[in-house]
C-alpha cells in the first residue's frame, strides 16, 4: 500500500523532473509562456487581476532586471506569487523580462500624443514647432550640409539629391555608383571630409552589388569618395571594398553603412552582420564590425588588429549586429554608436579600440521570432552597452546637438527610430545616460537625425525633411 509518506516524495520527484524537461526547453515563445503561466493572476496584458499589474508603475520587489528575476524565480508563496525557478530556465526569465518590460513601454507610448503640423510641441527643456524643410523625398537616409549653404540628401534607393536655396534638385545627381536596395540595402550615409573646403571630398556609404567568382551577384557596404561638378558626381575613389569572398546575397539585412570622421582626420564607418550572427565575432570577417581607415582607405598603422594573423587590418571593434548610428561626441572627441539589437536589445555604446561589444555571446533582448536568446546580458571580457532598448527602438541615425537655437539642449544626443516612429533626446553625463526623453512619436519612420548649422534640429521622415525650431510657449 503507498502511503502518503511515500507517495508526496515520488510526486514531488514527478514534479521536478515535468519542470526540469521543461527547464530543458530553451526555445518555448516567451508570450504563450507568460499567457500559460502567468495571465490568470497578473492579467493577459500585465494590466493586474488577483494580482498586481506588471507594467512598471510600482514595483514592491524592486524594478532592477535582477529583482524581477528573483521575483520570478524566488516568487513569494506566501503572498500568492508561485517560484517558477524549476518551471522555467534562466534564459525563459530573461525572456519574461523584456515582456515585461516591452509591455510597461507600449502603455507609457501609447500616451504620447502625435504631434499636428505647426503645433506647438511642450518638451521638458524646450518647446519647439515641426516644420516641412524639404518635401517630395522617397526614404531619405542621410542628410549633409555643404558650407554653401547647398544640402545633400541620400534616398534608400540608390539616389543622392540636392537641396539649392530650400528648392529639391528634381534630377537626381548623375555618376554614383549602382546601389542594390532591396530588403534593407540601399544608399546609406553621405558625410563630407573634415576639410571639405579644401578638398571637396564627399564619402557615401552603399550596398555595393559586385560578381562573385561563379558570377553570381553579391553584396556588402562599400565606402566611395567623389566629387560634385553641378549636378554630376566625379572623381570618384573606392576607399574601403571588403574582399569579395566575404559579399552575401543582395538585399537581406543589417548594414550598417554610417560614417564618422575623428577630429584626428580617422575615418570610422559601421558594417552590420548581414545577418550571420556567429560572424560579428570573427575578425576575418567584415561584416558586424567598426572599421576605421585613412581618409583615403589606406590602414592606420595604430589599428588594434594589424597584427593580428588572418584578421582583416581595418577592424576597430566587433561584436555588432546592426550599427546604423555612428557620430563623434565633439564635445569630448569620442565615438559612439548606436546598433539594432535582437527584440528588446538595441544598444547605444561607446566605442573604444578592439572591444568586444557581444553580439551574439551576450545581449538584453530576446529573439524577434518571440523565444528567448540568452540569459547572459554581461561578460566580463566583453564591453556593456551604454543603455539598452526595451521595447526596441529600432535605432536610426544620430546627432550630438551643438547648436544654440536650443541651448538646454546643448550636447545632448538624439536619436531617431524606424519601428519606433520616435524622435529620443538622450543626456550624457560621465558615459551615462542621465535622462531620456521621447520628443515625439508617430510620423513615420525616421532614418536620421542631424544637427543643421543654423542650430535648427534636422529630422528625415520618410517623404520629407522635418526642422525642429523653437517656439514660445503659450
Ligand atoms: C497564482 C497567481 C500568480 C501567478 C500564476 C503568477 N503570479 Fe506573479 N505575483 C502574484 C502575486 C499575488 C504577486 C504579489 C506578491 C507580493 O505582494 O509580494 C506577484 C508578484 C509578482 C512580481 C513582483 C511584483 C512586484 O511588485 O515586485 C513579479 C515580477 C511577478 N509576479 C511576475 C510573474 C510572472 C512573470 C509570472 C509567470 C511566470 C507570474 N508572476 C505568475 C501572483 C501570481
Amino acid at each position: 500500500m503507498l502511503c502518503l509518506r511515500t507517495l508526496v516524495p515520488i510526486l514531488l520527484g514527478f514534479g521536478l523532473l515535468v519542470s526540469f524537461s521543461h527547464a530543458q526547453q530553451s526555445s518555448r515563445d516567451i508570450r504563450a509562456l507568460y499567457t500559460e503561466l502567468c495571465a490568470n493572476c497578473h492579467g493577459e496584458n500585465l494590466e493586474g487581476g488577483s494580482a498586481p499589474a506588471l507594467l512598471g508603475e510600482t514595483w514592491k520587489h524592486g524594478g532592477d532586471d535582477a529583482s524581477l528575476a528573483r521575483s520570478i524565480r524566488e516568487g513569494n508563496l506566501e503572498a500568492g506569487m508561485p517560484a517558477f525557478g524549476t518551471a522555467v530556465s534562466e534564459k525563459e526569465i530573461r525572456g519574461l523580462i523584456v515582456y515585461i518590460r516591452e509591455k510597461g513601454g507600449q502603455a507609457i507610448d501609447r500616451r504620447l500624443p502625435v504631434p499636428k503640423p505647426e503645433a506647438v510641441i511642450e518638451s521638458r527643456l524646450h518647446a519647439y514647432r515641426i516644420e516641412t524643410a524639404v518635401s517630395g523625398l522617397r526614404e531619405p537616409w542621410s542628410i549633409a550640409f555643404l558650407p554653401d549653404g547647398r544640402v545633400l540628401i541620400t534616398e534608400k534607393r540608390g539616389t543622392l539629391r540636392i537641396v539649392e536655396k530650400g528648392v529639391l534638385r528634381e534630377e537626381p545627381v548623375t555618376g554614383i555608383p549602382a546601389v542594390d536596395s532591396g530588403g534593407q540595402a540601399g544608399l546609406f550615409d553621405v558625410v563630407l571630409h573634415p576639410d571639405f573646403t579644401r578638398n571637396g571630398w564627399i564619402y557615401l556609404a552603399f550596398s555595393d552589388p559586385q560578381q562573385n567568382a561563379g558570377g553570381k551577384t553579391v553584396c556588402m557596404t562599400t565606402i566611395v569618395r567623389g566629387r560634385l561638378s553641378k549636378n554630376a558626381w566625379i572623381d570618384q575613389e573606392v576607399v574601403y571594398r571588403a574582399p569579395v569572398e566575404t559579399f552575401r546575397n543582395p538585399g537581406g539585412v543589417h548594414y550598417g553603412g554610417r560614417i564618422a570622421f575623428d577630429r584626428d582626420g580617422f575615418l570610422f564607418f559601421s558594417i552590420g552582420e548581414r545577418g550571420r550572427q556567429q560572424d560579428a565575432q570573427s575578425l576575418t570577417v567584415p561584416n558586424g564590425k567598426i572599421h576605421r581607415i585613412h581618409d583615403d582607405g589606406r590602414i592606420p598603422a595604430g589599428n588594434p588588429f594589424v597584427d593580428t594573423p588572418g584578421a582583416l587590418p581595418s577592424i576597430w571593434s566587433y561584436g555588432h549586429r546592426n550599427p546604423q548610428g555612428l557620430r563623434i561626441n565633439p564635445a569630448t572627441g569620442e565615438l559612439w554608436e548606436h546598433e539594432h539589437g535582437p527584440r528588446g536589445g538595441d544598444e547605444l555604446n561607446r566605442i573604444q579600440r578592439g572591444l568586444n561589444y557581444g553580439w551574439p555571446l551576450a545581449s538584453y533582448g530576446m529573439n524577434y521570432n518571440g523565444t528567448p536568446l540568452t540569459e547572459v546580458t554581461t561578460r566580463p571580457d566583453i564591453e556593456p552597452p551604454v543603455t539598452y532598448w526595451v521595447p526596441s527602438i529600432a535605432p536610426c541615425g544620430m546627432a550630438f546637438y551643438g547648436g544654440d537655437r536650443f541651448p538646454k539642449w546643448k550636447n545632448h544626443l538624439f536619436v531617431a527610430s524606424l519601428a519606433a516612429q520616435k524622435l529620443v533626446r538622450l543626456e550624457l553625463r560621465d558615459h551615462q545616460v542621465v535622462e531620456q526623453e521621447t520628443l515625439f512619436k508617430g510620423l513615420g519612420r525616421l532614418r536620421d537625425v542631424a544637427a543643421g548649422p543654423d542650430g535648427f534640429l534636422y529630422v528625415l521622415l520618410p517623404d520629407r525633411v522635418a526642422r525642429l525650431v523653437p517656439a514660445t510657449s503659450q
